[in-house]
């Protein structure tokens, strides 16, 4: 045997044994993912399989040069493995990795540091070995409904993505582990921004910030979905240089509305939840406006309604009577202190997402009325 020949039999054994597992693969030319069923031309066979996606665990799914290799692991406990031409490799991929997990988190990522550590696992930022790109994982141990329950959420919003939401991009089970791959938003939490750049939120800003987390929380309940999260550190700018990139995170507290067992469950943060869930009363999406109402008092003032002094206890009694105190002194406009009224109202004539977006305090005239103001101020700035 030729020394050529030796080293293209070398070459075959190499993407061999990278191919090989217990399983022989399927050579497959193409894969099409329609709804929630995947069909497989196998040109061998000239047959079409059907695959319902229900019926699929994890997937693992490699890409070698001119092949992809996918495995998908059944519910039922078994496997079968696919190699896919590139084209249809690609295009089904893009498809699919929003609607079944992978497995191979470690081998597809590097972690590059901790963002938070959290209740049940932690978020780190990432890097992708295959495309180089940096990302967010959240990894959270499957051990509670709540994180399914999270996921689920997850996946309904990646197939129904919005500009103000943050959408998952793939998800991985691995070691009994959930985890969820987001984009990283460079530009920090709301929280941050404020702390960073108190200075820099001027009005306008606010009114944009606003309308974003609106429009987002409009097709979250659209979707029927209730966050019941709504606080500073769950909204998210994707730059820090575009306060039109925000991005409402964290579904660990959502629930679809039609969940109707749920909606006495009590959570969300204290200090922003609504006076109808400390009292253990039926709630709806409106909670998620009295929370938003805190958001907006502090972009507008720069501090939170109930004084930072004032501990869990005292905060939960005021919000349980929905005495709040609204920092007037700071909130001149006349409209955003309507609006903001509205907003914290008890839950039956509270206002809808739809009915806040509507309000006069987004009309543009006033838009532009603030900017002139703004120019005017500048203009006529004392320089002492
Ligand atoms: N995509 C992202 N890009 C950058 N940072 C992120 C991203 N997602 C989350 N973070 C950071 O991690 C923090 C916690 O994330 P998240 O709210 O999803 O977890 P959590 O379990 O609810 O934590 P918490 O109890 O703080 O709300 C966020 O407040 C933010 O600082
Ligand atoms: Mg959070």
């Amino acid at each position: 045997m030729s020394i050529k020949e030796l080293e293209s039999q070398e070459k075959s054994q190499i993407l061999l044994n990278k191919i090989s597992s217990a399983i022989a693969p399927f050579q497959v030319s193409n894969l099409i993912v329609k709804g929630n069923c995947i069909e497989i031309y196998e040109s061998q066979y000239n047959q079409i399989l059907k695959i319902n996606i229900d019926d699929i665990y994890k997937m693992t799914w490699i890409k070698f040069d001119c092949i992809h290799e996918v495995t998908f692991e059944y519910k039922k406990n078994f496997q079968e493995k696919y190699l896919i031409d590139n084209e249809s490799g690609s295009r089904s991929f893009d498809v699919l990795k929003t609607k079944v997990a992978q497995s191979n988190f470690t081998n597809n990522y590097q972690r590059l540091e901790t963002i938070k550590q959290i209740q049940n696992g932690e978020i780190i930022k990432c890097h992708s070995r295959v495309n180089k790109q940096i990302y967010v994982a959240k990894i959270q141990r499957n051990n509670h409904f709540m994180i399914d329950r999270e996921l689920q959420i997850n996946l309904y919003i990646a197939q129904h993505p919005h500009e103000n939401v943050a959408s998952i991009i793939e998800y991985y089970f691995e070691n009994d582990q959930i985890i969820l791959i987001y984009p990283y938003f460079s530009g920090g939490t709301l929280n941050q921004h404020v702390n960073s750049n108190a200075s820099d939120i001027n009005m306008i800003k606010v009114k944009s910030i606003m309308k974003q987390i609106l429009s987002g929380l409009n097709h979250i309940h659209n979707l029927g979905i209730i966050h019941r999260d709504i606080k500073m550190d769950n909204i998210m700018l994707e730059d820090i240089y575009d306060h039109k990139s925000i991005r409402i995170i964290d579904f660990g507290f959502s629930t679809f509305k039609e969940n109707l067992s749920y909606l006495c469950e009590k959570c969300g943060t204290i200090g922003y939840f609504a006076p109808e869930i400390i009292n253990g009363k039926h709630y709806n999406e409106k909670c998620d406006i009295y929370s938003l109402a805190q958001v907006f008092h502090v972009l507008l003032t720069g501090n939170p309604m109930f004084d930072r002094n004032m501990n869990t206890q005292q905060i939960i009694r005021l919000s349980k009577h929905n005495l709040f105190a609204i920092d007037y002194r700071n909130v001149k406009d006349k409209k955003a202190q309507h609006l903001l009224f509205k907003m914290l109202d008890f839950q039956e004539n509270r206002y809808t997402v739809v009915q806040c977006r509507e309000h006069s305090y987004f009309n543009k005239a006033q838009n532009l009325q603030l900017k002139i103001q703004s120019v005017e101020t500048f203009q006529f700035k004392s320089p002492f």
